[in-house]
């Protein structure tokens, strides 16, 4: 059935060589790692590690934050073979394309936008409530009425919607988020985590470790499914792929270390806070900064606020410009509108692309509220994690000549233990969020099936697809080479 039609590996990397002119490779590890920084740590750490704890784990958040951490570092090995093999901008989208189909490739595609668009929403909830915190440290309250979603109790979370639309803004526009920028907000973000631990183990009481289990083990699992939001991003890094001088060793270098400096950093912040205050006293938005205001270091508590804001700033331009990559792949293969991959003549950026993005991250962000959108994201981001160990499984039995430059150890058990993870942990998110994961599942079918099906730029191909995909190519647009020469990644 040609819903299983397939890209072929060959006609990307031939895409890649053709997009490549003009573009100066230069990113090295270090980039790369910084990248990942930049796109990873953000309201996981610094919002939902409360709530979290609050809620679901205790002081075995830290437990949630190393389960967690090993889905995403198994995952992001099986990201580091395909991005290295086949780098990409459209990621695990891409990926699936060449690898498991087109419907598949489809449902990734649509599930990336939980994990790019709605992630962003979240991010931006976050941002707000920062915003709020250091506002209300100069002695500026903002009306309850403005800052939170109907769903709680407020009527529009304006300071969300706000920065989004700043946001978009500086996309549309083209204004470079250049290396040096993303470094000094990576180190920004970085000391203010930094100062958080140094000031906050000064604080530690360890009796509010004590119990460290008070939901018990399915607790931490719960956490664990929650505060996985803190790792959504890493491949931000695989998606950087044209522009590393040497993609082969340092993409997966690249990705690893992002991790394990996130997962490092988690630990230690979670650790910190549950030691500085009861677990019960961190239902709050802006665990960071309430748990140094708790113990009595205002002046903390408001440059941390900063530092957070900034971290999230970064980690939403890059979902949102992360977001746009992706629809705009999705348009040029046609499974969307043209408008999704049309090119502003003048600005050759894809302006639609962002707009759309900019109203409907705004829009999450304005009316609903962080955990509910935070738990679609997950689902989304780890579907995604198991279409993608899928398709590196079926890839090495169809393409078993392609080069593959960093090549996974003891296959398959790494793609197979990501599964396990991913399903394992997905399985630990409520069942409403299943429920609404169905239905954008639904939603996503319907219309593929009304329009990507038809509209696509494989139908009406000759010949059955071939495993592998060997069906022929037309010939596309180089314009990727546009967007990358005008808007370098990070
Ligand atoms: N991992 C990103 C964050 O925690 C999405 O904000």
């Amino acid at each position: 059935m040609s819903v299983w039609r397939k890209k072929t590996v060959e006609s990307i990397l031939a895409e890649k060589k053709e997009n490549k002119r003009g573009l100066v490779p230069s990113l090295g590890v270090a980039d790369l790692t910084a990248l990942g920084v930049g796109a990873v740590i953000g309201t996981g750490i610094f919002v939902l590690t409360g709530v979290a704890a609050a809620n679901y784990a205790g002081p075995g958040i830290i437990f949630s934050f190393i389960l967690s951490g090993i889905a995403a570092a198994l995952a992001a090995l099986v990201y580091a073979e395909l991005a290295a093999a086949i780098p990409s901008a459209g990621s695990a989208y891409t990926f699936s394309y060449v690898s498991l189909g087109e419907i598949v490739a489809w449902l990734v595609g649509w599930n990336l936008i939980l994990e790019y668009l709605v992630a962003a929403g979240a991010v931006s909830i976050g941002w707000s409530s920062y915003m709020g915190d250091l506002l209300r440290s100069l002695g500026i309250a903002l009306p309850a009425a403005y800052t939170s979603s109907p769903f709680e109790g407020g009527m529009i979370n304006l300071p969300a919607a706000l920065i989004v639309l700043l946001i978009t803004g500086l996309i549309i526009t083209g204004t470079q988020h250049s290396a040096t920028a993303n470094k000094i907000i990576v180190v920004v973000k970085l000391a203010t985590i930094g100062l958080f631990i140094a000031l906050g183990v000064q604080h530690i009481n360890p009796d509010n470790w004590r119990p460290v289990l008070p939901y018990g083990i399915t607790g931490v699992f719960h956490g664990a499914a929650i505060v996985f939001f803190a790792y959504i991003g890493f491949d931000a890094v695989a998606t950087a792929s044209e522009e590393v001088k040497n993609p082969q060793r340092d993409l997966p270098r690249g990705i690893i270390w992002t991790l394990a400096l996130s997962t490092t950093l988690y630990v230690a912040v979670a650790a910190t806070l549950t030691g500085m205050v009861k677990y019960t006293a961190l239902n709050t938005a802006s665990p960071v900064a309430t748990a140094l205001f708790m113990v009595g270091i205002p002046w903390a508590s408001a440059l941390v606020s900063v530092g957070a804001l900034a971290g999230l700033t970064s980690v939403l331009l890059v979902a949102m410009y992360g977001q746009s990559r992706i629809f705009f792949a999705m348009g040029r293969d046609d499974l969307l509108p043209p408008i999704f991959d049309w090119l502003h003549p003048r600005l050759r950026t894809p302006l639609w692309d962002s707009v759309i993005i900019g109203i409907l991250v705004a829009s999450i962000g304005a009316f609903l509220p962080i955990g509910l959108v935070a738990e679609l994201a997950n689902i989304g981001t780890l579907s995604a994690f198991i279409a993608v160990s899928m398709g590196v499984i079926i890839l090495r039995r169809t393409n078993p000549d392609l080069r593959r430059p960093f090549r996974l150890p003891f296959m398959p058990v790494i793609p197979v233990l990501t599964i396990v993870a991913a399903g394992y942990l997905a399985l630990n998110l409520p069942p409403l969020t299943w429920v609404r994961f169905a239905i954008w599942i639904a939603i996503g079918l319907a219309i593929y099936f009304f329009y990507g099906y038809r509209k696509s730029k494989l139908a009406g191909e000759p010949g059955p697809a071939i495993p592998g995909g060997a069906l022929p190519q037309p010939a596309r647009k180089p314009v990727f080479e546009d967007i990358e020469k005008h808007n370098p990644r990070e």
